[in-house]
């Protein structure tokens, strides 16, 4: 019997950087996926078929973890592929850890509910990277749109119906998120004071998106993402590209722009209108972006035919 899997990926909305402070964040789940396959062998040594090494390294530590954890012994083969390439930094190892887990689980007859994956994941995430929120694990396990807390302190839907019209652009810049996340340690230790200020704009702003997306009032949701945006650039995490990129799609009619992660390069996002999309990716190309298209608010972990 085979078991396939496959988790999504992620952007992030609001909130990046404070969330690793204790301070929520918005994310939302995008439609490119990361598949998992993994049947029982009867061999001595599991075998892991995974194209990125990046990944492999994920798939490795959790089956470990959960073989240890549920004290199995049989071995096991695992097979994952993916829509995207962990390139422009949409998540593929948070989505193939969920997705390793929960294929695990039904292999195994250890029905895991989303809590079980979510805890699951996330030890194995910071074993692994020795930080981050684990926002990128609660949106590829639940799907949809977060609203998350630091270490899934609280994970709850966003009550909104329909994905965000946004416009993805990669940077064409690699983001190092390990680096940027100690970049801001650093900055943190020597003015606390001045960062804690920061974070807790950033945390109002949280708030107020929240409800704004719950409301559909996306002129406001717009205006509250360039207004991260402006206090992610005093953390000293964006980057020349970025901030060329999103003023050119400002310019070009984006109700609201910023970019969506640690900072440094991958993505940034822009929300946009039906009237004004085709004018705002032509922006970012122009700005040397690459348009990345995926939609949000898809769905969490699941069970594939
Ligand atoms: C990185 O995509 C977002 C950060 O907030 C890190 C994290 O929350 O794990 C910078």
């Amino acid at each position: 019997m085979t078991i396939k899997v496959s988790a999504p990926g992620k952007l992030m909305l609001f909130g990046e950087h404070a969330v690793v402070y204790g301070y929520p964040c918005l994310v939302t789940a995008v439609d490119k996926r990361l598949y998992v396959e993994a049947e029982r062998i009867t061999a001595s040594e599991d075998e892991i078929i995974a194209p990125q090494v990046k990944e492999s390294r994920f798939v490795l530590e959790s089956l470990a973890y959960f073989k240890k954890r549920f004290k199995i012994n049989q071995a096991v083969r695992i097979k994952t592929n993916g829509d995207f390439s962990h390139r422009v930094g949409l998540g593929s190892s948070s989505a193939v850890t969920v997705a390793t887990f929960k294929a695990l689980g039904r292999l195994f007859g250890q029905d895991l509910d989303a809590r079980q994956i979510f805890d699951l994941s996330y030890r194995v995430n910071l074993r692994i990277q020795g930080v981050g929120s684990g926002f990128d694990i609660a949106v590829a396990t639940y799907g949809k749109t977060l609203y998350f807390v630091t270490g899934g302190k609280v994970i709850i839907p966003v009550a909104t119906r329909q994905p965000l019209d946004l416009v993805v652009g990669y940077s064409g810049v690699k983001a190092d998120t390990p680096f940027y996340i100690r970049k801001v340690s650093e900055a943190f230790r020597h003015r606390r004071v001045q960062m804690r200020r920061i974070f807790s704009e950033i945390a109002v702003l949280v708030e107020q998106a929240r409800s704004a997306l719950e409301k559909a009032d996306y002129r406001r949701v717009g205006r509250l993402m360039t207004e991260n945006q402006r206090l992610l650039a005093q953390l000293g995490v964006s980057i020349p590209k970025l901030d060329t990129m999103i003023a050119r799609a400002l310019e070009a009619g984006a109700l609201g722009a910023k970019l969506s992660g640690a900072g440094g390069g991958d993505c940034m996002i822009a929300l946009v209108t039906k009237t004004t999309r085709q004018a705002v990716e032509q922006a970012i190309s122009a700005a040397g972006g690459e348009l990345i298209p995926v939609a949000n608010h898809a769905a969490g972990v699941k069970l594939e035919p």
